[in-house]
């Protein structure tokens, strides 16, 4: 089985969970009795889930919350890469309001479909959600104002594919506004498995430096990265127990190295390269 199709049948699993009552998560068939874990749980704080369908809360599943972190405006247009159950879609919708709009990207009917339900009930028409991959968005050159995604690019065997593609549908000045898992420093590479698959990262995650060198060559400005959850090894010690690795042995070759992060960076007003020796003044 590629990546893709793995990442795929993990979420139509999550998306089926939900649509029956459970959550993607902790609900009626928990992959793993831990599963209420630090990455995904009490990323949204009250006033914004209680606008929400109960089901697009429990189908969230990521790793920090970009619509909070970044700066949506009314009037704008706000694309999500990996929108899963649409929690993400449905707060920017509210955000940039009537005259705005708010996309989702998935490539998983049934994510798409749960989206779909949470959209109905949430009684918002400013959304659209659209199936296809984030390394091909559907979507036309320089016609996003923001670029959002919330623990998906992780996912990707294409990161930087990806990355290009959030170059390409932004209009000049428009930002890039992610949250994604990154890790920072070397570490050893059996312990970064161990760890990125106690994240759930099945492609892995970046680098910090390597986040930031795709962003610039894919041409985007002022690139920042903010870490928001450090993850520990008392975090992971249940999971990588059952997994039979000796905890102990690698917890110092873990310590701030594994972390959930804002990644933000902008698309430039006009670039350099179609200037003439006069025209950039
Ligand atoms: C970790 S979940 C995150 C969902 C959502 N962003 C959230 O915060 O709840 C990942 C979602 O991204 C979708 N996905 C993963 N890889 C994708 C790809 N290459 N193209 C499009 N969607 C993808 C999955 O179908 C799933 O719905």
């Amino acid at each position: 089985m590629s990546v893709k199709e793995t990442v795929r049948e993990k979420y139509v699993q999550a998306a089926l969970r939900v649509a029956t009552g459970g959550s993607s998560c902790c609900g009626a068939a928990p992959a793993f009795d831990g599963c209420c874990d630090p990455i995904t749980s009490n990323l949204y704080d009250a006033g914004q889930t209680d606008e929400l369908p109960d089901a697009a809360v429990k189908a969230s599943l990521g790793c920090g919350n970009p619509t909070a972190l970044a700066q949506l405006h009314p009037g704008e247009t706000v694309l999500d890469l990996g929108s899963g159950g649409g929690i993400d879609v449905l707060l920017s919708a509210r955000r940039v309001g009537p005259a705005g709009k708010a996309y989702g990207l998935d490539m998983t009917d049934e994510m798409l479909a749960l989206a779909r339900e949470n959209q109905r009930q949430a009684g918002l028409e400013n959304v659209e959600f659209l199936k296809g991959e984030i390394e091909n968005i559907p979507l036309p050159d320089n016609s996003v104002d923001v670029v959002i995604s919330n623990c998906v690019i992780n996912l990707s065997a294409d990161k930087s594919r990806v990355v290009r593609e959030a170059f390409r549908v932004l209009k000049p000045g428009g930002r890039f506004a992610v949250s994604d898992v990154v890790t920072r420093g070397a570490v050893p590479t059996e312990v970064r498995q161990s760890m990125l698959l106690w994240v759930g990262c099945i492609a892995g995650a970046l680098e910090d430096h390597e986040y930031i060198r795709a962003l610039a060559k894919a041409g985007f400005d002022s690139i920042d990265i903010e870490p928001t959850r450090v993850y520990n090894i008392e975090d992971a010690r249940r999971f990588l127990t059952s997994e039979g690795i000796d905890v102990d042995a690698i917890a110092p070759q873990v310590e701030g190295k594994f972390m959930s992060a804002f990644i933000r960076a902008v698309k430039p007003s006009a670039t350099k390269e179609c200037c003439g020796p006069a025209c950039c003044s």
